[in-house]
């Protein structure tokens, strides 16, 4: 594929620094059976450990970013805005408690007449260190009246700029509520992600991002063969974003800086008892690790993109060798 020449785009403006960092998204309960290798079809199979937990990927970042410690004594607000069952149900309880560290669930929109949450059934096979996720959700997803409502509350809450991570869910709503955040504060960042193949049309979210991030499945599903040849090719398209990350497994990862059209890439160093234990979450738990250096703007001497690439990284191994996401910071 011949790859085009990049057009260079003004890097975004961090300050005044920003202190309210909302993630917009979907929480889910996860079930994961942990089975010896993946089940052949119409089989038996005998799991060795069923575990339950909250999972959702933004819900999954903000479990590790509220580990994660402040920058020159200044904390970032943490903000979930999705969209959960009942208030008093058991589902909205295990997000909430697995949040209760540092996150404010307050601005979430409850689906009164629904008790049962998102959920994901997740086999991961022991031989290969794969994880298959099948979920279903029957909630029905955020409007842009019900979006806009929340994040009046939240502008209005405390005052300051905010920066608001999407993932990449239901897109024609998803990029009304990015282009009426832009409109409404013009100051205000975004992130997104790309992850899921089969979503039509996040293109049009990467567009309007200032940050995006790109999934090894989506680059797969593509027909890329780097995170490179992805990097060039996609950001011909996108007029905004500053920075642009893709991850690709147990190669690490690349960033694209627009600014400069620099790249850089990064492994993160694993130890020699190096084990899959649970993957579930890795890619959340990178964009944690990068939104984290990229609002303290830490910068450990080759610039904020390549900071935080690593700091990504490092966080993503880390969370690959246990389970869950505690104890991470
Ligand atoms: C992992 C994850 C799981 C969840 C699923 C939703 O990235 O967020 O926790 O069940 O993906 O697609």
């Amino acid at each position: 594929m011949a790859i085009p020449i990049l057009a260079k785009v003004s890097i975004m403006e961090i300050s005044p620094p920003i202190r309210k960092l909302v993630m917009v998204g979907a929480c889910y309960v996860d079930t994961i059976l942990t089975v010896p290798h993946f089940p052949q079809e119409d089989n038996k199979l005998r799991a060795r450990r069923l575990e339950r937990r909250r999972g959702g990927n933004v819900a999954n970042t903000l479990e590790v970013l509220q580990q994660l410690p402040a920058v020159d004594g200044r904390e970032l607000n943490l903000f979930l805005l999705c969209v959960l069952p009942a208030k008093t149900s058991p589902g909205t309880k295990l997000v909430r408690d697995s949040l209760a560290e540092k996150v404010n669930t307050q601005h979430c929109i409850y689906r009164e007449d629904h008790t049962e949450p998102a959920s994901s059934y997740i086999i991961k096979a022991d031989d290969t260190g794969s994880r298959t996720i099948v979920n279903y959700n029957e909630l029905p997803e955020t409007k842009l009246e019900e979006f806009q409502e929340k994040v009046m509350a939240i502008s209005a809450q405390s005052p300051g700029r905010m920066w608001f991570h999407f993932e990449g869910r239901e897109v024609d709503t998803s990029v009304a509520c990015m282009r009426w955040l832009k409109k409404q504060y013009p100051d205000v960042l975004l992130s997104t992600e790309v992850e899921k193949p089969n979503r039509e049309g996040l293109e049009m979210m990467a567009s309007e991002a200032d940050v995006v991030f790109y999934s090894k499945s989506w680059a797969d599903a593509k027909g890329y063969r780097s995170a490179e040849e992805l990097l060039k090719t996609e950001a011909q398209s996108l007029a905004k974003a500053s920075f642009l990350f893709c991850t690709w497994g147990a190669d690490g990862a690349t960033v694209l800086r627009r600014q400069d059209n620099i790249y850089a890439s990064s492994k993160a160093r694993v130890p020699e008892d190096f084990r899959v234990v649970d993957s579930v979450g890795a890619g959340d738990t990178f964009i944690a690790g990068a939104l984290h250096a990229i609002l303290n703007q830490l910068d450990s001497g080759d610039g904020v993109a390549a900071s935080a690439l690593r700091a990504g990284n490092h966080l993503a191994v880390r969370k690959i060798m246990q389970e869950g996401f505690a104890g991470l910071s």
